[in-house]
């Protein structure tokens, strides 16, 4: 019997979840637990994001995304839908290109009306721009911004709330969960889309966290996005250590989860908790930061860490 997400929902949050994908789901034993009412949403860690779904221009590929929804459909849970426009993980068709702005706008709303239009209706929401800003503020010199400018981020909600006018619309970053000139840039933002009523739901705070290092500030902040008319999610939670770990560090680890899930606790417009998926065994982390690991909640063999009861603690 799972209780993250029991918890989560006693306090009036609408889930408690996890990334998991395709790659995981031969695995009977991470299985019974994603599968079990620990979580009540997941995210699809790859198998929605366009490299996976539009590999060639208009040649859609929908079987990754439709398994994670299936599984979800199948345990009662909701999916957040990961994600729609992005620098990374963008095949060179888009990223490469030469399309006018014309173009770009066509390919972007083409690739939203198709994939969320006619398959993924997931009946939550989707992080439908992901990762704009740089760490100073501005935005990402991609494809999408060198040839729309910020426009681009209205088309792409825009198109999206066509395609699935119930979802929530929300765009996802990371370094925007304390205070600062990041966080900052993504409010302005925020307050120029509500400006020009162009439908924006939530802000996804990602918070891969260094251990020790979970911002002071991280509610305040939070409260200061949702005085903004905006839900909070904490979208792809995980708490990396420099490893070799140790009993020390899996403390300052369980305290540091309760840190960051009674933040989101604290604040009635931070409506859900994920983990950016639930153990070291599918963890992006070591492949990702070197050195580092040990940051889900879950070890490698699917044992709860320390960590885990720093979450129940924080519900
Ligand atoms: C990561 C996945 O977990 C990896 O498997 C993949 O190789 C790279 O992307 N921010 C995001 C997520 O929004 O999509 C990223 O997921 C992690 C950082």
């Amino acid at each position: 019997m799972g209780v993250l997400n029991t918890l989560a929902q006693g306090i009036g949050k609408k889930y408690f979840g996890s990334a998991t994908d395709n790659p995981e789901f031969t695995d009977s034993a991470y299985m019974a637990i994603l599968e079990s009412s620990e979580f009540g949403q997941i995210t699809p860690g790859n198998s929605m994001k366009w490299d996976a779904t539009e590999p060639e221009q208009n040649t859609f590929t929908f079987s990754g995304g439709d398994a994670v929804v299936a599984i979800a459909n199948s345990t009662g849970k909701i999916v957040r839908g990961h994600n729609l426009v992005w620098q990374s993980q963008l095949p060179s068709w888009v990223s490469d290109s030469n399309f006018t702005a014309d173009e770009l706008t066509s390919v972007i709303q083409n690739h939203i009306s198709n994939v969320v239009g006619t398959n993924y209706i997931i009946g939550y929401a989707w992080d439908v721009v992901n990762e704009p800003f740089n760490s100073d503020g501005t935005f990402v010199s991609d494809v999408f911004y060198n040839t729309l400018g910020s426009d681009f981020i209205s088309i792409a909600l825009n198109a999206a709330h066509a395609a699935d006018p119930d979802a929530k619309l929300c765009i996802n970053d990371y370094g925007i969960e304390g205070s600062g000139t990041k966080s900052t840039a993504m409010q302005n933002l925020v307050q120029t889309l509500k400006a020009n009523s162009v439908p924006i739901d939530c802000i996804g705070f990602e918070s891969h966290f260094i251990l020790g290092e979970i911002p002071s500030d991280l509610q305040s902040n939070m409260e200061a996005f949702t005085a903004l008319g905006v839900d909070v999610q904490i979208t792809e939670l995980d708490i990396r250590m420099e490893l070799p770990e140790t009993a020390d560090l899996l403390d300052q680890q369980k305290s540091d989860y309760e840190t960051v899930i009674a933040a989101c606790a604290a604040v009635s417009g931070c409506v859900g908790m994920t983990v950016w998926d639930f153990t070291d065994k599918y963890s992006w982390v070591p492949s990702t930061f070197s050195g580092y690991g040990a940051a889900c909640p879950y070890d490698s063999n699917l044992v709860k860490k320390p960590a885990f009861d720093g979450i129940v603690a924080g519900l």
